[in-house]
């Protein structure tokens, strides 16, 4: 039995009307204490409001909420112009948020993008997101009647809808390339690894070595946040650690690989080689133009405003997970290993 606003309502001593406002987000003097009530007990009852009828009562704005975690990187801003060359294709608005990391930043957007009754949200999970934080905002939206599709990073899970790249396709690339020049010692300088995308990364890493019968050394791996400055302390802290290339899991880490490595009188790609992720358009422009793993990054854009739009129109059913390969752009910073 579907529970509804009115079980709600019984279950906190609210009014109907107060459950009501709070679900839909709409502004009113309620307390937040009164507020938290309504939203626990939504859970509780695990509520799911009937869209239909908040289809009716909600006008389409034919307007999406994009949440994404970092709009200085360029990957974002390429998933960012591929959601908004769709959008405009629609007819449809978009409303940038970016929630620099946080997941908290990231549920109080999804309260306000509510409150101006976006008619779906598309969102990357942010670096400090776990499965349950992820589950948290999945749940909100779902709480407050908005359909959303993930982007990029996400969790597994009932009705999650995603679209993202193949990554244990992308690490194995990455690594399969330095391996047939001739390297055997390769340092990884991931994400955050709790993040999907890089387990998977790594995951296509591990499998590349096997297939080199080269062990796993967990020496070689340096758990950093995507940043270049975090690039740069991640050669810091492979001192000592006797690599021959670096595979970083993305372009941003391997600008800061690549600053610190010549700051210590190494060069690239006759010293050490190494290899990113994502092929932000920096990467081609560089002094040693940089090898890396290619995301179709404005393609993931289009697909999921596609599946969100596609929602409102009938037309092809949202998939669960769109999976996109990644490609390698072979370019000046790798090279045959010195023997
Ligand atoms: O550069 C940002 C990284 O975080 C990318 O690799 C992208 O996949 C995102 O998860």
């Amino acid at each position: 039995m579907r529970t509804t606003i009115k079980d709600i309502a019984a279950m906190t001593g609210l009014s109907i009307t107060t459950v009501s406002l709070v679900l839909n987000n709409k502004p009113s003097r309620i307390s937040e204490q009164s507020k938290a009530l309504v939203f626990e007990a939504a859970k509780k009852l695990r509520y799911r409001p009937n869209e239909l009828a908040v289809g009716l009562i909600k006008k389409h704005t034919k307007t999406l909420g994009l949440l994404l975690t970092d709009i200085c990187n360029p990957f974002f801003a390429s998933l960012a112009k591929g959601v908004e060359a769709c959008c405009s294709r629609e007819g449809w608005t978009v409303i940038l948020c970016d929630t620099g990391e946080s997941h908290d930043k990231e549920l109080a957007y999804m309260q306000t993008l509510s409150s101006k009754n976006v008619d779906g949200i598309i969102y990357c999970a942010s670096m400090d997101s776990t499965a349950q934080k992820f589950l948290e905002s999945w749940e909100m939206m779902e709480q407050l009647g908005i359909p959303c599709v993930v982007v990029d990073r996400s969790y597994e899970g009932p009705g999650i809808r995603s679209v993202s790249t193949d990554h244990v396709m992308g690490g194995w690339l990455a690594a399969e390339h330095l391996l047939k020049l001739g390297h055997r010692r390769i340092a990884c300088v991931t994400g955050p690894r709790h993040l999907d995308v890089c387990r998977d990364r790594l995951e296509g890493y591990r499998m590349a070595l096997n297939k080199y019968q080269i062990p796993y050394n967990p020496a070689l791996i340096c758990e950093q946040r995507f940043s270049i400055e975090s690039g740069r302390h991640a050669v810091a802290q492979l001192t000592g650690q006797p690599y021959t290339a670096v595979f970083a899991f993305n372009d941003m880490m391997a600008y800061g690989v690549c600053q610190e490595l010549r700051a210590q009188g190494l060069r690239i790609p006759e010293d050490v080689s190494v290899v990113g992720y994502d092929d932000i358009y920096p990467s081609q422009i560089l002094e040693v133009p940089l090898t890396t793993v290619r995301q179709p990054i404005e393609q993931l854009g289009i697909r999921a405003a596609q599946e969100l739009i596609a929602a409102f129109s009938d037309r092809i059913p949202p998939e669960c997970r769109v999976l996109f390969k990644p490609e390698l752009a072979v370019r000046g910073s790798t090279a045959p290993v010195e023997r």
